[in-house]
């Protein structure tokens, strides 16, 4: 267990060893926050977490989230301010296969948190949501007041899970922070996992020089932010002064068609071959967009890393690791 001083902030980190966890950690670190990360490696890598494990102020216990004992006893004996719940069942797809697990992973889960922090002296829970919630929504760009319509299990557990952390903050005094993060890419995003962001699927492609595919004409639009913005915003969301509930938008506001994306990585893979249309699926979401407002006013948070930037660091750091070409 990192070593407790009475000045130093402590924070446990649910699914850690994933993609949005471990730069979550690495930013929590830097700060000379301590750390520990519980994770079952269900979709994580522990290779994620290789700066953090030199950190003397980093702990990884590699548990379900759902064994509520073990769960309590570790923050018993850990005692954190704060509890980063990002720990998952992430993949849309398999929500609609298998709702028990959906159900399991991302509710039950939830509920296994607020009972674990309720008992301990956890002040703020930030929680990973989604944009998923707002389903195929016109009234773009989404506010966080926009219509609920999930379209899968996976959108309705993240939605049952803010109702249950709502009630928790009202119940317990707790500070909750849902993040509903919208589509998020940047490096240790698995492009071989069937769920994983079309950022790095495409830019797999180009890197092992094999031609991207699109679904449909390509037109529909994102709103992509950075990994690196994402963490910053989980970081400052566990200091947050914010009292009860409150619900927002992890964003940018800038719409970005997948044609846009891969014009921008073609300026970086000239030689890559044409792109293959295929018809689009049915059920995809055209567009998405989130208005960033409410984060900026609630947490002083805009996304800084523009998609040039981000894209352009993300190919650097995969050249470097050579990842997305195994
Ligand atoms: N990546 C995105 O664009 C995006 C968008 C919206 C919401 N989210 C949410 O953000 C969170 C993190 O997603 P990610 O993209 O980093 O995915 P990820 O798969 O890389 O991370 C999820 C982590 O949770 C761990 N995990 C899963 N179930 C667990 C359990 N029962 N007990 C302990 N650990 C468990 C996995 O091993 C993995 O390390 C998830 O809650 C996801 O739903 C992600």
């Amino acid at each position: 267990m990192p070593k407790k001083t009475s000045s130093s902030r402590r924070v446990l980190v649910t699914g850690g060893a994933g993609f949005i966890g471990s730069h979550t950690v690495d930013q929590l670190l830097a700060e000379n926050v301590d750390v520990l990360v519980v994770d079952n490696l269900a979709t994580g890598r522990i290779e994620n977490l290789d700066a953090a494990c030199t950190s003397p102020s980093f702990r990884f216990e590699q548990i379900d989230v759902t064994h509520s004992g073990t769960l309590s006893r570790i923050l018993e004996a850990f005692q954190p301010h704060a509890i980063i719940h990002l720990a998952a069942l992430v993949s849309v797809q398999e929500s609609i296969e298998n709702p028990a697990l959906n159900f399991k992973r991302n509710v039950l889960a939830t509920q296994t948190i607020i009972d674990a922090a309720q008992r301990g002296m956890v002040e703020n829970i930030v929680f990973a949501s989604s944009a998923a919630i707002y389903g195929d929504n016109p009234e773009l760009p989404l506010q966080e007041s926009a219509k609920k319509q999930p379209l899968s299990p996976y959108g309705g557990a993240k939605l049952a899970s803010e109702a249950l952390l709502l009630a928790a903050a009202n119940t317990y005094k707790l500070k909750v922070t849902a993040n509903r993060y919208f589509n998020v890419y940047g490096p240790r995003q698995d492009p071989k996992s069937p769920y994983s962001g079309v950022m790095s699927i495409f830019l797999d492609r180009f890197a092992q020089g094999v031609a991207p595919i699109v679904f449909g004409d390509g037109q529909q639009t994102r709103d992509f932010i950075n990994v690196q913005d994402v963490a910053r915003m989980n970081v400052l969301a566990t200091k947050s002064n914010q009292s009860g509930f409150n619900a927002v938008n992890v964003c940018t506001g800038k719409s970005t068609s997948l044609l846009d994306i891969l014009d921008e990585l073609r300026l970086h893979f000239p030689d890559a071959p044409e792109t293959v249309f295929k018809e689009a699926r049915t059920g995809d979401i055209i567009h998405s967009l989130g208005c960033p407002n409410s984060a900026r006013e609630l947490l002083d948070f805009t996304a800084s890393i523009s998609l040039r930037e981000g894209l352009a660091q993300y190919l650097q750091s995969t050249t470097r690791s050579s990842a997305l070409l195994r």
